[in-house]
């Protein structure tokens, strides 16, 4: 019950990840602020955490509409009168190409994972600084720290998100608000069936290495003990996903010359 009394606000929790870390910081005791668009997913996720409606708030939000961050944080606020910790989740990747992928679509990419992100933090960051403790999470990717064939609007998106949460964990350390980046390989979710194409459709399929990762599940387990510490950076991988991080460390070049020569789904 490490979470007891505290609020947690996580963002993408009707799927994958978002909704393992829901059931997780649940059984820790949280109160949860859960958010996303599909609002009757999300109540379904609370359904199965026992529809508890004392410490669960269903919170429909679309992480394209920064113009609506303001007066759903006031909500939260006005629901829990506190929040201890955001989850910054809610994402989408892709399966395009540069030359076949419209500017639109690596503009969305953009929009959802780095300004959604960046738009609800800078809403709920004053109330943190001024209570003066707070925690905020934010699901990057080990395509935030490497970039491949196939993923560069998402690469980007997450790069900027290492960038950008690296710097404020540097504002933070004054006003004891902790970031934690969350870098995850391959996790078993929907996120390639809900990537996008070029066009900006879905890609629709559950790619290889997804299909063979850990679950979202088996991720949190592992990962929970780091997020209670509030670890500046977890990273959570498969083997080759590992191994890509030590040689890019070791040695970048030698890290594309395999790259360029590696299947990528
Ligand atoms: N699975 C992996 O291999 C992996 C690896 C590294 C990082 N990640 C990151 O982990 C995070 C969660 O992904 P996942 O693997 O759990 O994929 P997922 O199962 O597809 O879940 C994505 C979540 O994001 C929400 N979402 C998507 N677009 C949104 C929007 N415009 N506004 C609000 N919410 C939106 C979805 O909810 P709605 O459809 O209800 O809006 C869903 O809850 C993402 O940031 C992803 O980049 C995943």
């Amino acid at each position: 019950m490490f979470y007891k009394g505290k609020t947690v606000w996580i963002t993408g929790a009707s799927s994958g990840i978002g909704e393992a870390l829901s059931r997780a910081f649940y059984n820790e005791g949280a109160n949860l602020i859960l958010s996303s668009r599909r609002e009757e997913v999300l109540q379904e996720v609370k359904s199965t955490l026992g529809a508890d409606d004392d410490r669960i708030f269903v919170l429909p939000l679309d992480l394209t509409q920064s113009d609506t961050f303001a007066e759903k944080t006031r909500e939260a606020l006005e629901h829990f009168g506190q929040i201890d910790v955001l989850v910054n989740n809610g994402g989408i990747s892709q399966r395009s190409t540069v030359l076949e992928s419209e500017l639109s679509v690596i503009r969305r990419l953009m929009e959802i994972n780095y300004f959604g992100s960046v738009g609800l933090t800078k809403e709920v960051l004053p109330h943190m600084v001024s209570r003066g403790s707070g925690h905020i999470i934010v699901t990057s990717s080990v395509a935030g720290k490497i970039g491949t064939k196939f993923r560069s609007g998402y690469a980007g998106s997450k790069h900027a998100v290492q960038g950008f949460f690296n710097s404020l964990r540097q504002e933070m350390y004054e006003h004891n608000v902790d970031v934690t980046l969350l870098c995850p390989g391959f996790i078993k979710t929907n996120i390639s069936k809900n990537a996008l194409t070029g066009d900006g459709t879905n890609f629709g399929k559950m790619g290889d290495a997804h299909s063979k990762a850990m679950t979202a599940d088996e991720m949190v387990d592992k990962v929970m003990p780091k997020i209670k510490k509030a670890k500046e950076e977890i990273i959570i991988t498969g083997f080759k996903e590992g191994l890509a991080i030590w040689v890019q460390r070791l040695s970048p070049t030698l890290l594309n010359k395999i790259l360029k020569n590696t299947k990528v789904t």
